[in-house]
């Protein structure tokens, strides 16, 4: 087992021992949803819903629930209903949160507050734009490239041998669902729309560190530029948000230990040394 997997498993247990020891049962709660209809240019006005819940009601069965009982044209975008799609981020009590991932249980107060998710463009009340979010994921170059691989000749196809050392090395990062969580916890992107913000530099990491792409110095120069990698504070807003356990600050700083030429990746220094020799 990596080291990756039983961190996580250590996180997911201090979770629910957490969540065990702070909830509180309510048999109702009221939610009070920001509403607005940007295209209308409708001012934004917070409605109150009071909701019946069970000790296992999350933010998103309420909401569910208000829109179904209540009022029909609640604006929510929600797939999954399991934290894998990352459609349901909103901010719940001022914290980016998956909506479908936080039960009312673990929140404290009788009133839940629920908004669209800071630095996105807002559509409809708790709806927000992802274009430029997922274009500065686009820009990533969010795919393995290898210059060895012939995948035109069938003959020359072979195996990519990792160890699970390599692998431990991106595994975490590549538990990322885009949900936005931590792109709207971020001050620099609050500060800067062309910086490409925790999620798309934790992805470019995730590249970066797998042993299989070979593409180092094009991934040193697309995240080399006045609002890229060195724009990040290193405060980690982005990490405490995330709920799939990714660590997106601890990513964009060992890209940017990759780029100053120290780290513990031999194989990556190896080969920046081979370019300064250049
Ligand atoms: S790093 Fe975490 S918070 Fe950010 S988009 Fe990915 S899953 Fe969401
Ligand atoms: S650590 Fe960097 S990327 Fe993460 S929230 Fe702070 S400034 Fe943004
Ligand atoms: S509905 Fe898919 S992550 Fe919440």
């Amino acid at each position: 087992m990596t080291d990756t997997i039983e961190k996580l498993e250590r996180l997911d247990k201090k979770r629910s021992k957490e969540h065990k020891e702070k909830e509180i049962l309510r048999s109702s709660i009221t939610l009070k949803i920001l509403r607005a209809n940007r295209a209308a240019n409708e001012p934004a006005h917070y409605d109150t819903i009071e909701v019946p819940v069970q000790r296992s009601t999350t933010v998103l069965d309420a909401l569910l629930w208000a829109k179904g009982y209540k009022d029909h044209s609640i604006g929510i975008r929600y797939s999954c209903r399991m934290a894998s799609c990352g459609s349901c981020g909103m901010k719940i009590n001022g914290i980016p949160r998956l909506a479908c991932y936080t039960k009312v249980s673990e929140l404290s107060g009788d009133t839940i507050t629920c908004e669209p998710l800071s630095n996105f463009p807002h559509i409809r009340d708790l709806v927000t734009d992802f274009s430029q979010f997922f274009e500065h994921h686009k820009n990533m170059q969010p795919y393995i490239q290898n210059e060895n691989a012939d995948i035109k000749d069938p003959a020359k196809l072979s195996e990519f041998m990792q160890s699970p050392e390599d692998v431990d090395k991106f595994l975490q990062f590549s538990y990322c669902i885009k949900c936005g969580c931590c792109y709207a916890a971020c001050p620099t992107v609050a500060m800067d729309t062309k910086f490409p913000g925790p999620q798309a530099l934790a992805q470019m990491y995730r590249y970066f560190a797998d042993t299989r792409d070979t593409a180092v110095e094009k991934r040193m120069e697309i995240v080399d530029d006045r609002h890229g990698l060195f724009r990040c504070h290193f405060a980690g807003s982005c990490s405490s948000v995330c709920p799939k356990g990714v660590d997106p600050a601890l990513g964009i700083q060992l890209l940017r230990g990759h780029m100053l030429g120290y780290s513990s990746n031999e194989k990556k220094i190896a080969e920046l040394k081979e370019r300064l020799k250049k």
